[in-house]
């Protein structure tokens, strides 16, 4: 699927905020989406995670108001939003729920003592919604970026993405980690990047820029209960860790815990909690050997380690569905695809495939009439590129 020119997007943008402000916006933000290659479910036990932003992104064009106002509209809803941000409440209308975004990044400038003042703004995003590419986060951090622009604050970028991550924790409800966020802030063209989500300290790894590409395929499953199942992901990884510390007093998180050590100690937990753990352990150890690898210019490696990830995913973690397993196959019995998998939090959304550039448009031919088959739904596939993270547009 071709995207939409991103000069002609800001045109929109710019048009639709003249038609309803009277005058050109002097801001323009954009923030992107992303595409984790390998490191799932590790960022809220404090290990490691391999994402790239991608090249999709939500724009935000704004101007600053003299009173506590917002005036927002959504170009992809036609959905206009007005709240102050001296009375901040969530929207509980569903025609206004995407402005709970905007509200969640005026609320945590507040919290941090860096208030806001008011905006005219205009938002348009093509990162799919609800697919597990992060529109959220992204939603988030072009909404923070805007407020810092119309406030005249500076924000060291891992703080906005601290408080990105902030505000869809307290203010929208989901107990998220930092990945989303970070990626969407940091992310550098053609590199994805290794993040410590424990010190927040990243190193960013060049991608090969010729022979693989980066396909993202969507289930288009709509994820159900993944807020929920999440949090109960979330919860048991904290059991492991209690448990385990009666044996290692010195863990803070399962990242302190060695494959070693679950095989000691893992029969002290319940099984489905040793399940948990030991899929984080060992997909930690799996991330780290997937940079090693790549930095080798070992694709082959890379995309058995992606594979192996998956099967962890769905066996021990217990986070993906029929519909992802049945794309992960279909893409794998492509020849030349190294590796596939899927990507976020899971229960739905989207698989990444690593495909050899030679194999790409087999790929596109097969893999949708082979996941009709046996899903009875249409993918619908993104070839991607590593983009740089949340900017000022000149
Ligand atoms: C979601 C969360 C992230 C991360 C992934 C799973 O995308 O927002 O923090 O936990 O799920 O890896």
């Amino acid at each position: 699927m071709g995207i939409p020119d991103a000069s002609q997007r800001r045109q929109d943008l710019e048009n639709k905020f003249r038609e309803l402000f009277g005058a050109l916006p002097p801001i323009v933000v954009r923030a992107p989406g992303r595409v984790n290659l390998i490191g799932e479910h590790t960022d809220y036990n404090e290990g490691f995670v391999f994402p790239a932003a991608i090249d999709r992104d939500v724009m935000i064009a704004c101007a600053p108001r003299e009173d506590p106002q917002v005036r927002a509209f959504a170009l992809n809803f036609n959905q206009s939003s007005t709240f102050r941000l001296d009375n901040l409440q969530p929207a509980t209308e569903g025609r206004e729920r995407w402005s709970n975004y905007l509200r969640a990044m005026g609320w945590v400038f507040a919290q941090e003592g860096l208030p806001a003042r008011g905006m005219n703004c205009v938002v348009l995003g093509n990162v799919p919604v609800g697919a597990g590419l992060s529109s959220s986060a992204a939603m988030l951090v072009a909404g923070g970026l805007a407020f810092a622009a119309v406030s005249g604050a500076q924000i060291e970028p891992v703080k906005l993405a601290l408080m990105a991550q902030r505000a869809e924790r307290e203010f929208v409800g989901v107990n998220v980690g930092i990945m989303d966020q970070f990626i969407s802030v940091l992310g550098q063209k053609g590199h994805a990047l290794l993040i410590d989500t424990r010190s927040l300290t990243y190193e960013a790894v060049p991608l090969p820029q010729t022979g693989v590409s980066i396909v993202i395929a969507d289930t288009n499953k709509k994820r159900g209960l993944v807020d929920s199942d999440y949090n109960t992901r979330r919860a048991e990884c904290e059991q492991a860790v209690e448990i385990l510390k009666r044996f290692l007093p010195s863990i803070q998180a399962l990242r302190d815990v060695s494959e070693a050590d679950l095989q000691r100690y893992g029969s002290e937990l319940p099984e489905e909690v040793r399940r948990r753990a030991r899929h984080v352990v060992t997909e930690d150890a799996r991330t780290l050997a997937s940079v090693e690898a790549l930095k080798a210019g070992d694709i082959v490696r890379f995309g058995q380690l992606m594979n192996a990830s998956h099967e962890s995913l769905k066996d021990d973690y217990q986070v993906s569905c029929p519909e992802l397993d049945a794309l992960v196959d279909a893409a794998r019995s492509v020849e030349g695809v190294y590796g596939s998998r899927m990507t976020g939090a899971g229960f739905g959304g989207c698989t990444v495939s690593l495909v050899a550039a030679s194999a790409l448009e087999t790929f596109q031919r097969e893999v949708p009439p082979r996941y009709k088959q046996a899903m009875g739904l249409n993918t619908t596939l993104y070839v991607t590129t590593a983009s740089q993270g949340a900017q000022r547009l000149q």
